[in-house]
């Protein structure tokens, strides 16, 4: 079966086989007769954060469960649960439309709701990591249903333990968000703050951070990708000195872990920004992101990332780990 309307990079794959369960009984019969059946399941969310090679051996199983639910905490604070397969963006813009704050600044990422702890979704000074209440999963291997509180999934940058201990292990089924009444604009990234109105509502700040992906960001639709190919790299306070020291523009953000440089910065330093080759190439508008143009082949664009990666290193001596997962053979 080809999946490749089911990543956002638009690369024709083929997989042995794909079902979707639209409830966790459902889920956990494919589950269990798959398991028999194929050397391997792949759990699959929206696919825009993926990148996947022409044969996918073993069965690709999505969950497309679509309730949301809110059980109350307190006057002004809610538990949302909210299923797997519900579409990321249309979540942002149901909370925020009910007045509700947490993931306002995560406007118009594409992908679904289940996907986005994997990587730790973030943006515009906001991660999902600090709204997560728990993530419910299932496993792969014998359907057993499991709740994982916050300090279980081990969240950090563009980081959860389902992409380390729990990789290739669980399918994500559920996650419930804390999210408050309380007024709680986090506006302090680039130039957000300028664009709202006063008393900006969740809404607001949702329109606003929208905007500014359309601006920067290419809409998936009409051009493959996969948003940001590689992690910002963290590197030591005395390597960000004399980089700092050396490139005086270059942007940086003081972090728990280290000194975070901006990965599009350093890419567009080496003058990739608008490279194109064989059909696969550098956004115009930020050098962080691969593009496919269509008729491509995902070869030429991990050898495109490749080549990217040792430019940097090269200038820079900083080295960058790419973001999107890899499905396939
Ligand atoms: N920059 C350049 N040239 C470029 C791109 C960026 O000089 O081609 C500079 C910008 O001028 C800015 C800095 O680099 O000073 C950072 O750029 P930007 O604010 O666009 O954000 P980013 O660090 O490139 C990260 C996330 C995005 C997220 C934005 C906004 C990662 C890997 N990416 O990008 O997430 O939307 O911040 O918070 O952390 C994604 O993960 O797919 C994604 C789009």
């Amino acid at each position: 079966v080809s999946l490749k309307s089911y990543n956002t990079l638009g690369f024709e794959a083929r997989a042995q086989a794909l079902a979707e369960a639209d409830s966790l009984l459902s889920l956990r019969r494919i589950l269990v007769t798959g398991r028999r059946q194929f050397d391997r399941i792949i759990p699959l969310g929206g696919g825009s954060n993926v990148v996947m090679k022409p044969r996918i051996d073993g069965l690709v199983v999505r969950y497309m469960g679509q309730r949301i639910w809110q059980v109350p905490v307190n006057v002004h604070e809610a538990l949302w649960h909210v299923e797997a397969g519900v579409n990321w963006h249309a979540l942002v813009e149901k909370t925020t439309a009910a007045g509700w704050w947490g993931i306002e600044n995560l406007a118009l990422i594409p992908g679904s709701t289940g996907a986005a702890p994997i990587q730790n979704i973030g943006a515009y000074g906001v991660e999902m990591a600090d709204v997560i209440d728990s993530v419910h999963v299932m496993h792969l291997a014998d359907g057993r249903y499991e709740i994982l509180d916050r300090a279980q999934c081990d969240f950090g940058y563009r980081h959860s333990i389902f992409k380390t201990a729990m990789a290739g292990q669980v399918i994500v089924v559920r996650v419930v968000l804390r999210l408050g009444l309380e007024v709680k604009p986090r506006v302090g990234y680039g130039d957000l703050a300028r664009r709202l109105p006063e008393n900006p509502g969740p809404s607001d700040v949702a329109t606003a951070v929208a905007a500014i992906r359309q601006e920067k960001l290419p809409d998936p639709r009409l051009l493959g990708n996969a948003g940001s190919f590689f992690k910002n790299p963290v590197v030591s306070s005395d390597q960000a000195t004399s980089l700092i020291a050396r490139w005086p523009d270059m942007p940086f953000w003081q972090t728990g872990q280290g000194i975070k440089l901006a990965a599009g910065w350093l890419i567009d330093q080496c003058g990739w920004k608008g490279y194109c080759h064989k059909s696969v190439g550098v956004h115009q508008q930020q050098a962080l992101v691969l593009v496919h143009h269509g008729e491509g082949s995902v070869h030429d664009l991990l050898d495109m990332a490749g080549r990217i990666q040792h430019s940097v290193e090269a200038r820079f001596g900083v080295t960058l780990e790419m973001e999107p997962g890899v499905i396939g053979a």
